[in-house]
C-alpha cells in the first residue's frame, strides 16, 4: 500500500540511499545529511548494523523521514516497520512482499525496470515506483518513452544517478525524486567525512528546482 508515500517523496527531491556499517554512525550520518537538507534517508537493509541505524535516526531525529531500502520479502518489511521505519523500497517486487506490504500501514515504494512491471504495479495501486536499475535500464530516454502510456505513473529514478545527470531526471514530469549514494558514499560514511557529505548534500539539496 502506499497511503502518504506522495508527501514524502515530493518533499525529498533527492534520496540519499544509504550502506552503513556502524550503529554508532547513525546520527552523524544522518544529522550532516539533514544540515545538507536531505531529510528523507533511505537505509539498505545490506548491512548488519541497518536495523539499528533506522532505529537510531527514527528515535532521535523526528525531523528525518527514515526509511529502509533493499527491502526483498516479507521478513524484511516487518523487520522494518519494527525498527521505525515510515517508507520502504524495493528493487523489485514479488507476490509475497506486495502481500506483506498490503497488510500493514507503512508505505512500499516497489521497483519496476520495464512497461509491464510498471503496468502490473500501477493494476495494484502502485501509482509510485521506483525505477531501478535506472541508467542501465534505460535512463532518461526509457522514462521519456513511459510517460506517453503510463501517463499517471510517478518514478523515483535509482541506479546510477549521478550530479552530472540528476538534474535530467528531475526536469521530467513523470519523476518526483531521484535515489543516489553518491553524496553518502559507503566510503565517506566508513571514513566519518560528515562535511564533505553535508556539502554533496547541499549540491544535491539545490538539483529539484
Ligand atoms: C543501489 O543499488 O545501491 C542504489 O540504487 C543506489 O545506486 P547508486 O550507488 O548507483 O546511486
Amino acid at each position: 500500500m502506499q497511503k502518504n508515500i506522495a508527501d514524502i517523496l515530493q518533499v525529498a527531491g533527492v534520496v540519499p540511499v544509504l550502506v552503513v556499517d556502524q550503529v554508532e554512525d547513525a546520527l552523524p550520518l544522518a544529522t550532516a545529511l539533514l544540515e545538507g537538507g536531505l531529510n528523507v534517508l533511505e537505509v539498505t537493509l545490506r548491512t548488519e548494523a541497518a536495523l539499528g541505524v533506522v532505529e537510531q535516526i527514527a528515535k532521535h531525529l523526528p525531523e528525518a523521514h527514515v526509511g529502509t531500502g533493499t527491502v526483498l520479502n516479507g521478513d524484511d518489511l516487518r523487520r522494518s516497520v519494527d525498527a521505525g521505519a515510515s517508507f520502504l523500497v524495493s528493487p523489485g517486487a514479488t507476490e509475497q512482499l506486495l502481500a506483506a506490504a498490503d497488510a500493514g500501514e507503512v508505505p512500499l515504494l516497489p521497483g519496476a525496470a520495464t512497461a509491464s512491471e510498471a503496468m502490473r504495479l500501477y493494476e495494484q495501486g502502485y501509482r509510485y515506483q521506483k525505477f531501478f536499475p535506472a541508467q542501465a535500464a534505460g535512463g532518461v530516454p526509457m522514462l521519456k518513452s513511459l510517460a506517453g502510456p503510463l501517463a499517471e505513473v510517478r518514478f523515483c529514478p535509482t541506479g546510477g544517478i549521478s550530479p552530472d545527470n540528476a538534474a535530467d531526471y528531475l526536469a521530467l514530469n513523470n519523476v518526483v525524486c531521484v535515489g543516489g549514494s553518491w553524496m553518502a558514499s559507503s566510503t565517506l560514511v566508513r571514513e566519518k567525512n560528515w562535511a564533505e557529505i553535508t556539502r554533496l548534500s547541499k549540491q544535491a539539496a539545490t538539483l529539484k528546482s
